[in-house]
């Protein structure tokens, strides 16, 4: 068994949460607006470290990190490369004026970026969150298409600011400020592929439609135009993430590139999730059939600095008029040294191998999670769907339907045990797994066998 922090098997040294999580709790219930971090009697723990796979909680007790962090930490966490050009960096320059006198690390970041997108000439925005890179391709595409009307999907998630909020579907997120949302934008359910095996069954997953169905009233909404006006732009994500791990469909991504030729209209990839090796390869989108004109990126990008960016070839990009002296969009951040640095050493890794690294693990996994469930899947109980190293286990009523909660109730489980994981899907029967691509093979078993442990408990 291995020895080495980053490397481990969880090791508990005190009931999950312990003592000292408990006490900063109740510190930060004290300062903290009541709405961000949820905390109860068995949540949450915080964290003092974090190495590869393994975080160290304020108790001193070792978890394996499921989730690399909203799926940020795919090269694992504190990665040697990136750490090294942080420390660079930062004994020369922390910050600059990004878009009046850059600094020398942002023209590297672009460069590296260009590189890895389908496009001999593309253009970036940098930004730091992933709501900010969907702004500032809902700015491009408005201009690039000069029509106002978006396209966005039932589980769709692109953001919380209000612009990226517009196009995020959850109601729960939208309702506190309902009436400051965009009204053109228009949420069409979810293409599912009805073909066996491929999706699961249409009808019994929320907020989904068969590809058709989807296609038909695409097509009337083509005709008839949004609230807002015409339509110009259609964001997706290649797989939506937090809706539940959904690929789309090859057919649905098809048909839509026919579409988008034909009414001139602009396409976003959300790739802030899939991005950047997580789904296998630099990019999932080719890997659905969706032919971007913008892709967004964040998350891995950064290296676990704040970093993100809107990418689109020159024919589209130059919508923005050129700068004459004042950015129409910029922030004080843009092109932040730390970031851009963190984000080049990033790059390199992704360009070097750390996509293929992320499709192995993520067979390895997933061949594991059929075996060790295979009764539940035949039954219909669990549905497994993923790409490279982003997977989903949806559970499932005896009836087929979507168990609400299910996925929340085994994450529980798993903090227990030391494993941190995160629910996903509208309702939250999904078991999101998307792990650094350093675990070990005796990570990976062992993931696999707890797994399976929490599911049949929450499955009897
Ligand atoms: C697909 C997708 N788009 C956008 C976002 C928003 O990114 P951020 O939370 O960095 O603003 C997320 C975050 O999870 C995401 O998964």
């Amino acid at each position: 068994m291995s020895d080495a922090f980053g490397t481990l098997l969880p090791r508990l040294v005190t009931p999950v949460p312990g003592p000292r999580s408990h006490a900063l709790a109740d510190r930060l219930r004290a300062v903290e607006s009541r709405n961000v971090t949820w905390l109860a009697d068995d949540f949450p723990v915080f964290w003092e470290e974090a190495l590869g796979a393994n975080v160290r909680d304020a108790d001193g007790n070792v978890f394996v990190d499921l989730t690399a962090a909203f799926g940020v930490a795919l090269p694992g966490h504190r990665a040697p490369e990136v750490v090294r050009a942080l420390e660079a960096q930062a004994g020369r320059l922390i910050h600059g004026m990004g878009d009046v006198h850059p600094p020398t690390a942002k023209v590297r970041l672009l460069e590296a970026l260009a590189a890895l997108m389908p496009w001999p000439d593309a253009r970036t925005i940098l930004t730091s969150s992933g709501s900010e890179a969907v702004e500032a391709a809902l700015k491009t595409a408005r201009l690039s298409s000069g029509r106002p009307g978006v396209v966005a999907f039932q589980g769709g998630y692109h953001g919380l600011t209000l612009g990226s909020l517009a196009a995020t579907s959850r109601a729960d997120f939208r309702a506190p400020v309902a009436e400051r949302l965009y009204p053109g934008v228009v949420h069409l359910p979810f293409p599912v592929d009805t073909a066996p095996g491929a999706g699961g069954p249409v009808g019994r997953d929320p907020g989904t439609a068969e590809v058709g169905a989807v296609l038909a009233r695409l097509d009337r909404l083509l005709d008839s135009g949004t609230p807002g006006g015409p339509v110009g732009t259609v964001i997706v994500e290649p797989v939506q993430a937090r809706g539940g791990v959904r690929p789309l469909p090859q057919a649905f991504a098809r048909a839509l590139a026919e579409r988008a030729r034909r009414h001139g209209l602009v396409i976003v990839a959300d790739e802030i999730f899939t991005g950047l090796g997580r789904c296998g390869a630099p990019l999932a989108s080719p890997r659905v059939g969706l032919d971007p004109d913008i892709v967004c990126v964040g998350k891995v990008l950064g290296g676990g600095m704040p970093l993100s960016a809107c990418v689109a070839p020159a024919r589209v990009m130059d919508a923005w008029p050129a700068s004459d002296g004042e950015a129409l969009h910029t922030s004080t951040f843009l092109g932040h040294p730390l970031s851009c640095a963190a984000g080049e050493a990033v790059l390199a890794l992704v360009a070097g191998g750390l996509a293929a690294r992320a499709a192995r693990l993520g067979e390895a996994l997933v061949s594991g999670l059929e075996a060790a469930l295979a009764d539940l899947i035949e039954a219909d109980r669990v549905a497994l769907r993923s790409m490279g190293l982003l997977i989903g286990l949806e559970l499932r009523e005896a009836d087929g339907r979507p168990r609400p909660g299910a996925g929340a109730a085994v994450a529980g489980r798993m903090l227990g045990r030391g494993w941190l994981v995160l629910p996903a899907g509208e309702t939250g029967a999904v078991l999101e797994l998307s792990p650094p691509a350093v675990l070990t093979g005796e990570q990976v078993a062992a993931a696999v066998r707890v797994v399976e442990e929490a599911v049949r408990e929450e499955l009897p």
